[in-house]
């Protein structure tokens, strides 16, 4: 019978933007997100992450919790308007403070911090004055935050993810726009997306030379797999590029140097090719010593009739969704992972990510009882574990979230925490799942 490994990290994982509120607070600029919840009609009921979780005041009360469920690892990011509020130039010595005074709790409790460096939240700054990720100085001003930070705390964090998902950055920003900035350049799109892998090759020899030899540093993607909807010509050159766009664009160049040639032709055709610079590849494709996958859902791909190959309509089979209209398709974790072993050969995996929104109450008990999460993440463990069994080197695993927060465009509407929180009080009760998870820890993975 396989097991979790003996030195698994069983975690958590957050984002700044998603729990920290005190947005006007402690010397933080504003950022991206900032300004695109604040244009009504952006945000589901025009809510934004002024106070969210209260968590830049709560810090110590989260990480008590975090030691009730007993995970021994945390994923969180540094909003980079907090540490330089115009994004490059003077730093604000609060916003690094916080941070330092977080690593510092976790660390005391017997939690490993892993850092996101960037999960979405720009400095707005940046945006006005570059047109942010569009811009190759923001890939440099990135470079600069990385070495503000690491200098900071890289004597004490281990483990770093340069950038969060993105493919999600790059497309909902700034493709189809549901996402801050919020713009519909699709040409734009694809330069964002090469100028986020170059800033994330060049903070990551900066996070090396900033840390301790054992330190590592990794790239966190979301993934899907794309199945056809059938055998047709048509469905399957559509899927295979949607595989390339989701999925190959970010693995294929900084795990094999070079961006799908399948792609690429494409985008030549269609006019939408990113500039590029002559060493920018060989940059990328630097070494690293993880990847973290973000999973929740597969995608079956049709081609609508007579269109294009992006022109995919998305089959939903029957079977269960989640608030967010995803599909739950526990088999979608064990793919991705045997994927990236078998064809990526990569040293070392995390699940970064991994976890699921629905309708909870808080019933007469006081008490939240989360079946459904609870299934959905004894089945997304197996599916991990059965990986583990078939050699996939997975060394942690965070579950999306600790406790609910804002969802992006969908604002307070969709709850995935571990712990449910009751905004107007800031109060947070353990889910049921969250006692799950407890227990499954505890028993170090074998009590499903
Ligand atoms: C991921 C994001 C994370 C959260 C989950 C539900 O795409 O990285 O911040 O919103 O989805």
């Amino acid at each position: 019978m396989a097991a979790f490994p003996e030195h698994f990290y069983w975690g958590v994982a957050t984002a700044a933007y998603q729990i920290e509120g005190a947005a006007n607070e402690g010397g933080r600029g504003e950022s991206i997100w900032d300004r695109f919840s604040a244009i009504p009609g952006n945000v589901h009921n025009n809510e934004t992450g002024m106070v969210a979780d209260d968590h830049y005041h709560r810090f110590k009360e989260d990480v008590q919790l975090m030691q009730q469920i007993g995970v021994n690892a945390y994923r969180f990011s540094i909003a980079w308007p907090r540490i330089l509020p115009t994004g490059k130039g003077k730093v604000n010595a609060s916003g690094l403070d916080f941070y330092d005074r977080l690593v510092d709790t976790l660390l005391s409790a017997n939690i490993e911090p892993f850092i996101t460096l960037y999960h979405w939240d720009l400095p707005q700054a940046l945006q006005d004055a570059v047109g942010g990720w569009g811009s190759r100085e923001t890939a440099y001003a990135f470079a600069d935050y990385a070495e503000v930070v690491s200098r900071r705390l890289g004597d004490r964090v281990q483990h770093w993810i340069t950038l969060n998902e993105p493919a999600v950055a790059a497309f909902m920003g700034n493709e189809t726009g549901e996402m801050a900035p919020g713009l519909r350049n699709p040409k734009l799109a694809w330069q964002v997306s090469h100028n986020l892998l170059l800033g994330h090759a060049l903070a990551v020899p900066i996070l090396r030379a900033n840390s301790e030899a054992r330190t590592e540093v990794g790239i966190t993607l979301s993934m899907s797999p794309i199945h056809p909807a059938s055998d047709s010509a048509a469905d399957e050159e559509s899927s295979r590029l949607l595989d390339a766009k989701t999925n190959r664009w970010f693995l294929d160049p900084v795990f094999r140097g070079s961006y799908p040639a399948d792609l690429l032709e494409y985008l030549d055709q269609q006019q939408l090719m990113p500039h590029m610079e002559e060493n920018d590849l060989q940059l990328i494709a630097a070494p690293l010593d993880f990847l973290g996958i973000n999973y929740y859902f597969r995608i079956i791909a049709r081609r609508r009739r007579g269109g294009g190959p992006f022109d995919i309509e998305q089959v939903q089979p029957a079977g269960e969704y989640t608030e967010m209209g995803w599909e739950v398709y526990p088999a979608g974790l064990r793919e991705l992972l045997l994927r990236m072993h078998n064809e990526y050969r990569i040293p070392r995996l995390y699940v970064t990510e991994n976890g699921a929104a629905f309708p909870d109450v808080v019933t007469a008990d006081n008490l939240v009882h989360d079946a459904r999460r609870v299934e959905y993440l004894r089945a997304h463990f197996q599916e991990a574990l059965e990986a583990i069994a078939s050699g996939v080197p997975l060394a942690g695993y965070f579950v999306w979230s600790l406790m609910d927060n804002f969802e992006w465009a969908h604002g307070y509407s969709k709850r995935f925490g571990l712990l449910y929180v009751d905004y107007p009080t800031q109060r947070r009760i353990l889910k049921d799942s969250g006692r799950w998870y407890r227990d499954f820890i505890a028993s170090n993975g074998t009590a499903f």
